[in-house]
Order: C-alpha cells, then sequence, then structure tokens
C-alpha cells in the first residue's frame, strides 16, 4: 500500500466538485485516510511548490492557491500515486484527455482543480507538510468489517 496527497484546489471547491472528485476516488477503490479543508498560506505554498517558485509563473499560482480553501486529503492503495495522476489526466486541462477529472472539468492550465504528488519521495514529504502523523489513520476498522 502506497499513500499520496491530493488537494481539492480552491477552483474545484468554488465549483462545487468536491463531491464529484473525491465520488470519483472512493469509486476507484482508494481509501481516505486524513481529510482536512484549509486554508494554504503564501509559506505553505513556496514549500510545496518548491520546485517552480522561480517561474514566472508562480505569483499567479501562489494568488490562485492562497485565494480561498483547499480540500487536503491523503488517499491510500495500490500504486496510488500513479493511479491518481493518471485520474487527473495532463497538467493542463486544455490536453488533459477526456474520461480524466482534469480532461473533464478544467479548461485551465493553471485551475486544474486537484493536485496529486508525482511520486514517492514527494508524497511523503507533501503528506508531512499538510498533516501531522497524528492526523494520519488506520482505515480499516477494529470490528468486524460490514462490506465485503
Ligand atoms: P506541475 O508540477 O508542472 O504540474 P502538476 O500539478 O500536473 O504536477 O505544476 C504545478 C502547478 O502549477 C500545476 O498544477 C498548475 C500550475 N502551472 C501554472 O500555473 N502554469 C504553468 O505553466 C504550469 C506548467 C503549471
Ligand atoms: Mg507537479
Amino acid at each position: 500500500m502506497q499513500r499520496t496527497l491530493i488537494l481539492l484546489k480552491p477552483d474545484c471547491v468554488q465549483r462545487r466538485l468536491m463531491g464529484e472528485v473525491i465520488s470519483r476516488f472512493e469509486a476507484k477503490g482508494l481509501n481516505f485516510v486524513a481529510m482536512k479543508l484549509m486554508r494554504v498560506t503564501p509559506e505553505l505554498a513556496k514549500k510545496h511548490y518548491a520546485e517552480h517558485v522561480e517561474k514566472e509563473w508562480y505569483p499567479t499560482l501562489e494568488l490562485f492557491i492562497t485565494g480561498a480553501p483547499v480540500l487536503a486529503a491523503v488517499v491510500e492503495g495500490l500504486d496510488v500515486i500513479s493511479v491518481v495522476r493518471s485520474m487527473l489526466g495532463a497538467t493542463s486541462g486544455l490536453k488533459a484527455e477526456p474520461g480524466t477529472i482534469r480532461g473533464d472539468f478544467s479548461s485551465s492550465r493553471q485551475m486544474n482543480l486537484v493536485h496529486g504528488s508525482d511520486g514517492p519521495e514527494a508524497a511523503e514529504r507533501e503528506i508531512h507538510l499538510y498533516f501531522s502523523q497524528e492526523e494520519l489513520l488506520d482505515f480499516e476498522p477494529t470490528i468486524t468489517p460490514w462490506v465485503r
């Protein structure tokens, strides 16, 4: 089992697409093990997007990601990092294939609805930027499972 960080970005929350996106991940069989609605600060944005801070488009990205609440979550599953990335589609909603989240709902390179960590090191780093160890839960019930 692998874990990854997903962020439902401000455009996703503002467009009332949270349920739609969460439904897709649930239908795929992924386990949600942490979730919170929060505001990304400029400091957190610079840490999260450290590899992009020097890009000419970073200032607008920071204004966007800090501009309204995001839903941060950790999901787990087999090969979940690449499963989530393939469900998101290409970075730009203009290039993402239909059937992907960005392909179906975004027509923007920046406002592309959902973030997913791009590899194991990024996932580890990003999960701990957004969540404390205590906030990361065990998905499996301690009583007899009721759905199986
Ligand atoms: P990137 O890491 O390249 O994409 P991804 O989210 O698919 O891993 O870029 C991070 C975010 O920066 C991306 O989701 C949207 C934004 N962005 C822009 O605003 N302008 C750009 O030209 C690019 C490439 C990305
Ligand atoms: Mg990236």
